[in-house]
């Protein structure tokens, strides 16, 4: 249970806690410093199970998705809060692994490390996310939760926690990456200079492999993220698709034009295509992210 005199404990950043347990999760070693931090005595620890440290605040998902990947044979690291025998806690990095002889997990071994205050801070947001939706959800349901979070972000597990543990955001889901107003930029570049060679006379633009530009590419390439389901999407599918569509209409007007002021008016429509093409990906970025905020 949270108690409102529940205080932190803040380990030293030369102290390396370390335990071991059999392939229960039963305690066998712990080191003077687990001892130390956690408030028992080694009697006190050998022998029971690793939970005896566990706090209210950890969504069970973490604990799944490390013994799913330490009886895996692999090692994980993760962010954990941890319970003292006083009721106090204290935050760890945790890497976990397991100790295999003639390909049995014989031990499991675990060092930890003490973790900045913006990770806490971090982790701290996204456990409590966790543990709301494991109170209506599966365990399973809730991995999958998990799982769709860092798709979001275009992370791996792996990737998550280093990026946390290098102090860097991992609030932002990946949709907020995208630099609309550079994008935009490079669009109408791309498109007056293609326009304004043409006008001046050169014939050998070849447009439709000039077209395809990068913006082409990075839609593609976030097809299968979450925030395209937004409605709004397909408006960005639309408009893309528009503005290119028009494209050789352009080129041969343009090619046509006699004139600066002539030419400068095709570029005006492009721009005026080009922006509501642009608005309808601010569109979709901005109501997911209001949507999925953390
Ligand atoms: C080597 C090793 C170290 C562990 N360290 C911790 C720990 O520091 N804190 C913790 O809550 N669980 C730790 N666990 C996970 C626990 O075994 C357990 O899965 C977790 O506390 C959840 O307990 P529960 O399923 O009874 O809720 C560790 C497991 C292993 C194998």
């Amino acid at each position: 249970m949270n108690t409102i005199e529940e205080k932190e404990i803040v380990f030293n950043e030369h102290d390396l806690i370390v335990s071991m347990t059999d392939r229960k999760g039963k305690i066998t070693y712990a080191n003077d410093i687990f001892c130390k931090i956690a408030g028992y005595s080694h009697e006190e620890l050998i022998g029971k199970p690793h939970s005896i440290v566990r706090h209210s605040d950890m969504p069970r998902v973490v604990f799944k998705l490390l013994w799913d990947t330490v009886l895996g044979g692999k090692p994980i690291s993760a962010f954990v809060k941890n319970r003292t025998k006083e009721g106090n806690y204290y935050w760890v990095k945790a890497y976990v692994a397991p100790i295999i002889s003639n390909g049995e997990i014989i031990r499991i071994i675990s060092y930890r490390r003490p973790i900045s205050s913006f990770v806490k801070q971090e982790i701290s947001k996204l456990y409590k996310v966790l543990s709301e939706h494991e109170k209506s959800n599966s365990l399973d349901e809730t991995f999958e939760f998990m799982l769709h979070f860092l798709k979001e972000r275009n992370l791996s597990y792996e990737q998550f926690i280093d990026r946390l543990a290098l102090n860097r955001s991992i609030s932002s889901p990946d949709a907020l990456n995208i630099d609309v107003d550079s994008y935009y930029i490079d669009h109408m570049i791309f498109k007056t200079n293609i326009l304004r060679s043409i006008a001046l006379g050169k014939k050998d633009i070849k447009v439709t492999e000039s077209c395809c530009c990068n913006f082409g590419k990075k839609l593609k390439s976030l097809e299968d993220m979450p925030f395209t389901l937004h409605p709004s999407w397909r408006k960005v599918h639309h408009y893309h698709n528009h503005v290119h569509s028009l494209m050789g209409d352009y080129v041969e007007r343009a090619a046509k034009s006699a004139t600066k002021d002539e030419l400068n008016g095709i570029l005006l429509e492009v721009e005026k295509d080009t922006l509501k093409l642009f608005s309808a990906l601010r569109d979709v970025i901005d109501n997911y992210v209001e949507e999925r905020s953390l």
